[in-house]
């Protein structure tokens, strides 16, 4: 199977920048593409930001940062994935703004047998592949934060996908170092589906009053060895991100314990939503 040269990475936010970033470091030209002008320089600085942190960690050389940078283009046009043999949709967790990407994708891209990979963290895969004229080749691929870090991407094909899609699309996480697992069409697959209803206890147990974030971290950290307790890890998501996520698993499955708490709508409200705008359920240094 032909590794992929040419990646297009549709959105350059947490995520977005995260997987221009390990696949331009594993030496895959990656264009990446923004809306507006203000989004593609943030993605640009996050990006040269997070790869100098590399190189002051000794995880890569400035040679390396050099090069990486230079497999690194950005673009606010869609018409300029053209030529790309393999996409990444990695935009806001909102069913409008996903299947309106991957439409101007499939007109975009010339190739007719280009993946359409959506990084969707909830949405069901088919709902996305059918706004397109090439179902079969539409596949989730779900990374997780931080993505230079985690080892794993769920794998996620909907009805309709085709087995060389399936195929090619494993061989790509496997170009980028990944672990990949197949995980099942229903929102959340199989990660969220766990891991979501567990971050919306911690959030219903801050407003209840029982407990207090910082023993809560504290309790799952060091009485679970978790890197992080779960509402340090919703600040590192997004409480905003979380929020969405939330809503789609509660559309699908109508189970309560989906969600989103009133607090957790509040503070997204009041524009706390987490490590991204300097405040959570805990507070950050810009
Ligand atoms: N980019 C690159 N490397 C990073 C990084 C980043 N953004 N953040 C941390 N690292 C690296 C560091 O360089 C360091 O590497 P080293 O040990 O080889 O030097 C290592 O990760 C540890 O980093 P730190 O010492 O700075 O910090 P911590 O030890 O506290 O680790 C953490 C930070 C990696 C975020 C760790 O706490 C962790 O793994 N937390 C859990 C994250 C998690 O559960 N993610 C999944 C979220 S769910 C999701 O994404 C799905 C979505 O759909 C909602």
């Amino acid at each position: 199977m032909d590794p992929v040269t040419r990646l297009g990475v549709v959105g350059c936010g947490l995520m977005g920048s995260g997987i221009a970033e390990v696949a331009a470091r594993s030496g895959i030209d990656v264009r990446v593409a923004e809306a507006t002008h203000d989004a593609v320089e943030a993605g640009r600085r996050r990006l040269t930001a997070s790869l100098d942190r590399g190189v002051r960690r000794g995880k890569l050389s400035e040679e390396q940062r050099d090069q990486t940078l230079g497999r690194l283009s950005f673009t606010r046009d869609l018409g300029d994935m053209a030529d790309r043999q393999f996409v990444v949709e990695a935009v806001a967790e909102n069913r409008d703004i996903k299947t309106g990407v991957l439409r101007d994708l499939d007109k975009a891209i010339e190739d007719p047998t280009a993946v359409l990979a959506t990084n969707t963290s909830s949405i069901p895969v088919v709902d996305l592949a059918v706004v397109t004229e090439r179902p079969e080749r539409v596949i989730g691929l779900h990374f997780f934060n931080p993505v230079p870090v985690q080892q794993l991407v769920e794998v996620i094909p909907s009805l309709v996908t085709g087995a060389d899609t399936v195929r090619r699309t494993r061989g790509f996480a496997e170009q980028l170092g990944k672990q990949a697992i197949q995980a099942p069409d229903r929102s959340g697959f199989v990660v969220n589906a766990l891991l979501v209803p567990y971050l919306l206890s911690a959030v219903r147990m801050v407003e209840s009053g029982s407990a207090r974030p910082d023993d809560i971290d504290r309790g799952m950290e060091l009485g679970c060895a978790h890197p992080m307790g779960p509402l340090r890890l919703l600040d590192l998501i997004g409480l905003d991100t979380a929020q969405a996520v939330a809503e789609s698993m509660y559309e699908e499955y109508k189970e309560p314990l989906y969600a989103p708490p009133a607090l957790l709508r509040r503070m997204v409200a009041a524009g706390h939503l987490g490590r991204k705008s300097g405040r959570g359920f805990h507070t950050y240094d810009s």
